[in-house]
């Protein structure tokens, strides 16, 4: 018996109901953001995921204390302190969630070492917004073999500084650096997904002011010191639409609770284009949002992947399994990572019909066209799909071929599928409370 291994008797609908908790691309942010209080902080419903385990970890070696509370976390930063640098290593490769702790360890320390990051391998993804910003605010950073050092020998100073591509990270970093610093800080082409909205509601309760302007500006001005926040965050809106895509995929009925309307809109109107059905229900205790296959034929759709309000690029994978199963040519145009389209030679060999291009396919401006990505698709539909082994390539593509293996005719084996952990909690129950036919082989 192998741990990492999912057999998987595919074929069969999916129904049922399942719960998503805090969102993963917000939940690290706020452990991170905790650093930056005097008092203690409280974040509810953190899901027991990857992330969330590497930053604890780096946290604690930094002296904060970590206690679990009712589903929740709480963080006491009464005695931050400088970590060892092998112990830190330690979580070298395992999360991209380091690189925003410069920030506020600057503000805490001085000074700040952090590890090789981790993360999908999706592209390249460089640090040099982050960097860049960071010693705009006054920051010194030495690049070493062991990971970076940075040191901020005349404090950290508020300033002006546009962004060259909306990114989620870098602009998280000037906000949890820019709170602190001395005087105004403004931010432009800033990232504005419902995950940053929520960490900026986190700092402002932790005496922070932070302005969201029109057009992608932000205004952040620095105070002498923040107190600690109690924050119940917003849910994983990716971790339902890749549950919605399983239910059309599978043709199954799934209700995703603590699913929110309002986070997921550029989702809903592509699914109820492709021909998918949702139900939303907004009592307080209850809400969640039921998604079904409503019989009859899925139709193909174009859609290029963007920056919030659009479509999300981790949204992109699920639903391109359910597209094999639309009639017609649908029409994938990845614009925000340029190598995320890896995981349909896998679903090639299940019986889709996807080829991919290094052509952009669609009018949404795109770094990577004419260069050498393949990363538009055209998916031909609706395919047969047998089941095939599979060997799980990150966290999206892999859920993808989980998908897959669950719509495909026959037993399929999912290898390495411990790394979905990393974004979706306590998948193994979800799928048996789903019905899904799979078992550890
Ligand atoms: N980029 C640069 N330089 C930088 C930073 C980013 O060129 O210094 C580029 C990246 O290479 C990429 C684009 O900008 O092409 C967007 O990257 P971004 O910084 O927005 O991504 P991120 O912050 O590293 C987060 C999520 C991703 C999600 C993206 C886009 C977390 C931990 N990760 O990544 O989530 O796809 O934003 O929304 O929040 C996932 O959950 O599976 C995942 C990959």
């Amino acid at each position: 018996m192998m741990d990492d291994v999912l057999k998987v008797y595919g074929g069969a609908p999916l129904h049922g109901e399942i719960t998503v908790r805090g969102a993963k691309n917000l939940v690290s942010k706020a452990m991170v953001a905790a650093l930056l209080g005097d008092t203690p902080s409280r974040l509810a419903d953190v899901p027991k995921i990857r992330d969330v385990e590497v930053v604890r970890g780096l946290l604690e070696l930094h002296g904060v204390k970590v206690t679990e509370d009712a589903g929740g976390l709480v963080f006491d930063p009464a005695n931050v302190g400088t970590a060892e640098i092998d112990e830190i290593n330690v979580h070298a490769g395992s999360s991209r969630i380091p690189i925003l702790f410069c920030g506020p360890l600057l503000h805490r320390l001085g000074h700040a070492f952090i590890p090789d990051l981790g993360g999908c391998h999706i592209g390249d993804r460089p640090i040099d917004f982050h960097l860049a910003a960071l010693r705009q605010f006054g920051a010194v950073v030495d690049k070493t073999p062991q990971g970076l050092h940075l040191t901020a020998p005349n404090g950290l100073h508020g300033t002006k500084f546009e962004l060259p591509y909306p990114s989620v990270g870098a602009t998280e970093q000037v906000l949890l650096t820019a709170v602190r610093a001395e005087g105004v800080t403004e931010l432009r082409n800033a990232a504005v997904e419902p995950e940053i909205v929520d960490l900026i509601c986190i700092l402002q309760k932790m005496g922070a002011i932070i302005k969201v302007h029109t057009d992608r500006v932000i205004e952040i001005e620095g105070v002498t010191s923040l107190r600690g926040y109690s924050h119940r965050p917003i849910t994983d809106r990716l971790e339902a639409a890749s549950w919605a895509c399983a239910a059309l995929a599978t043709k199954g009925d799934i209700t995703v609770k603590g699913a929110r309307q309002v986070d997921m809109m550029t989702f809903l109107n592509v699914f109820t284009s492709v021909g998918g059905a949702f139900e939303v229900d907004d009592s307080p205790t209850k809400g969640g949002i039921r998604f079904w296959h409503p019989g009859g034929e899925l139709r193909a759709v174009a859609l290029e992947t963007d920056v919030h309000p659009g479509f999300m690029t981790d949204w992109q994978q699920p639903l391109v399994v359910a597209l094999t199963q639309a009639r017609g040519l649908s029409i994938v145009h990845e614009t925000v990572y340029e190598r995320r389209l890896g995981y349909t030679d896998a679903l090639n060999t299940m019986g889709a019909t996807i080829q991919v291009y290094r052509d952009c396919l669609g009018g949404t401006p795109c770094r990577f066209g004419r260069r050498n990505f393949k990363h538009s698709a055209v998916i031909a539909g609706p395919s047969k799909l047998h089941a095939a082994d599979l060997v799980i390539p990150d966290l999206r593509g892999g859920f993808s071929h989980l998908i897959a293996a669950l719509a495909a005719e026959g037993t399929s084996h999912v290898f390495g599928v411990n790394l979905i952990n990393r974004g979706y909690e306590d998948f193994d129950s979800k799928l048996a409370a789903l019905g899904a036919h799979a078992e550890r082989a």
